[in-house]
């Protein structure tokens, strides 16, 4: 049966009747909003990403609070320290930038999920994720140090650790120390796939950590593949990730349905630096309707599968929402 008997411009008729056949609906229930933590001082707008700050722990707990009132349930963080050096060394300690800023949001809004981002790029002095041997990253000596960061968050107050560094083993690895350190029903949200991309420029230039020589391609995924960001997922659920992760989400929401498809737990989409700067770049440029461009592309998220959303829109979308 085809034409004229079908017509699916029928369901189409009215707001109303468009509402009732939507499939796809977002909430801010699903929205993770990234956030730049410093030691102190004012504010510091990210040059690249208009309407994102680095923000002082004091600050960063009002902004959260604020947040958390508009409706978002969850915050994630990266450390921008004072002092770096060859091993990340200021991403463990107890007084650390991303420690103060998780003490004090959940002192101000307990009930908030802080989610800390672990890697030691943004510790170390040559930008890279893990210990420098030779020209390569060594991925076994960079376990351990990223089992204490994370530790050392978990102290502060985190809800969630969250690693994006890409060596092989740390989801289990650290799982077996959180375990160990007492942390048993503390979540893993594994950065799994997690490709090697263009996208990320933005997000160094605000968390100062590119590397200093060479590029991430030895560990993070080559984005023309979509078998191995499978066997990524699987080893991480295998190793006890809670929540898997897709980065960046743009260019890659074939990946977001494939790992919808093969896994069981929850999947994130990380909507990067990169795709946010494109459309705050184009809305500056009047060619486009930001508001309208960003619902679009949270809803093909979730309608691609994410369960969750990491975006720095996550403030706007959510009054967007409201309408
Ligand atoms: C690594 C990390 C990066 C991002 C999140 N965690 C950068 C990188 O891998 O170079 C990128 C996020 C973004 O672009 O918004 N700590």
């Amino acid at each position: 049966m085809s034409f004229p008997t079908e017509r699916p411009r029928r369901l189409r008729r009215t707001p109303t009747l468009r509402r009732m056949v939507r499939e796809t609906s977002l909430s801010a229930d699903d929205l993770i909003w990234p956030m730049f933590v410093k030691s102190k001082g004012e504010d510091e707008p990210i040059k690249s990403m208009p309407g994102v700050a680095r923000y002082n722990a004091k600050r960063a707990a009002k902004e959260a609070k604020v947040a958390f009132s508009e409706g978002i349930p969850a915050v994630i963080l990266f450390g921008i320290p004072d002092k770096k050096d060859a091993i990340g060394s200021s991403s463990w300690q107890k007084d650390g930038v991303v420690q103060r800023a998780v003490k004090a949001i959940k002192d101000a809004v307990p009930e908030m999920i802080v989610i800390c981002d672990v890697c030691l790029c943004e510790y170390t002095d040559h930008g890279h994720c893990g210990v420098i041997k030779g020209e390569t990253v060594d991925n076994d000596a960079t376990l351990e140090l990223l089992a204490k960061q994370a530790l050392s968050f978990l102290h502060a107050g985190a809800d969630i650790i969250a690693p994006s560094d890409m060596m092989d083993g740390r989801v289990g690895f650290i799982r077996s120390e959180m375990d160990e350190a007492g942390f048993r029903e503390h979540a893993i949200m594994a950065y799994s796939a997690k490709y090697a991309s263009a996208f990320y420029s933005p997000f160094r230039e605000a968390a100062g950590s590119a590397p200093g020589f060479g590029d991430r391609k030895g560990y993070q995924m080559d984005p023309a593949n979509s078998r191995e960001a499978l066997r990524e997922v699987l080893l991480d659920v295998e190793e006890g990730a809670d929540i898997v992760m897709v980065k960046p989400a743009l260019a890659f929401m074939d990946i977001i349905s494939l790992v919808k498809e093969s896994t069981d737990i929850p999947v994130a989409a990380y909507n990067v630096s990169g795709e946010y700067s494109m459309v705050k770049a184009a809305t500056m440029a009047h060619a486009i309707n930001e508001e309208q461009i960003v619902m679009e592309i949270l809803t093909g998220f979730k309608r691609a599968g994410a369960d969750l959303i990491l975006t720095y829109h996550a403030r706007d979308a959510v009054k967007w929402m409201q309408g």
